[in-house]
């Protein structure tokens, strides 16, 4: 497996953030390191994305990623602004085709057996499932997991910290993605403290032995 998706499985857990600017991504990303979790998946939603893409990359010790990557144009861009993996909400060819021209992983999202087959066609190994509580949650996984035994999953959508366990327990997810460690409120608020209390918590759970 590529060595980022290898990181992202060590992790095991992906912050989905949405922040507007330099100033934002920094602070969120300092947030997450002192939470134990230096991973975020940075969503082009706001204005200022880009920015604050870049500056979650200029640390070094931050594994960033790009997510509602939808067009192949934007492929380019979050490339060049640092983005070492990418995630889509779908699976797109020519956004997937740009990222493996690219030589960056990415991780369309699928939610049916006909994407998956999409995905196998294009070489993907790991796609994001998504939305994953509206498509049946871990039974999903386990559902889809039959015909595709190769294929690993980071769920993303209505994952928290009360069912992160469900997911991470499956052999077939490779991490779990969500936004509940750094909820938007959060980040527009400056509570910056309550995004590592939460990013801590998150990670120890993912630790946790019984897993
Ligand atoms: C995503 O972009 O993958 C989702 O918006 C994250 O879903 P969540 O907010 O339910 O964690």
């Amino acid at each position: 497996m590529d060595p980022v998706l290898d990181r992202i499985g060590e992790l095991r857990v992906v912050p989905v953030v949405v922040v507007d600017g330099a100033d934002e991504g920094a602070r969120l990303a300092d947030s997450l390191v002192a939470g134990g979790l230096p991973v975020a998946e940075v969503t082009l939603r706001t204005p200022g994305a880009l920015a604050a893409l870049e500056a979650v990359a200029a640390q070094p010790d931050v594994l960033v990623g790009a997510g509602t990557v939808v067009t192949a144009a934007q492929v380019d861009q979050v490339v060049e602004a640092g983005a070492r993996f990418l995630v889509s909400p779908g699976l797109f060819e020519p956004v997937v085709r740009r990222a493996q021209e690219r030589g960056v992983p990415i991780l369309p999202g699928v939610a049916t057996a006909s994407d998956l087959m999409r995905a196998v066609d294009l070489g993907l190994d790991v796609v994001k499932l998504f939305p994953a509580s509206v498509v049946g949650g871990p039974a999903a996984v386990k559902a889809l997991s039959g015909p595709f035994p190769q294929m690993r999953f980071m769920p993303t959508g209505g994952v928290s910290a009360a069912n992160l366990h469900d997911y991470l327990a499956l052999d077939a997810v490779l991490a779990a993605g969500g936004s509940w460690m750094v909820d938007r409120a959060l980040v527009t608020a400056g509570d910056w403290a309550e995004i590592t209390r939460r990013t801590r918590e998150a990670v120890g759970l993912a630790a946790d032995p019984s897993y």
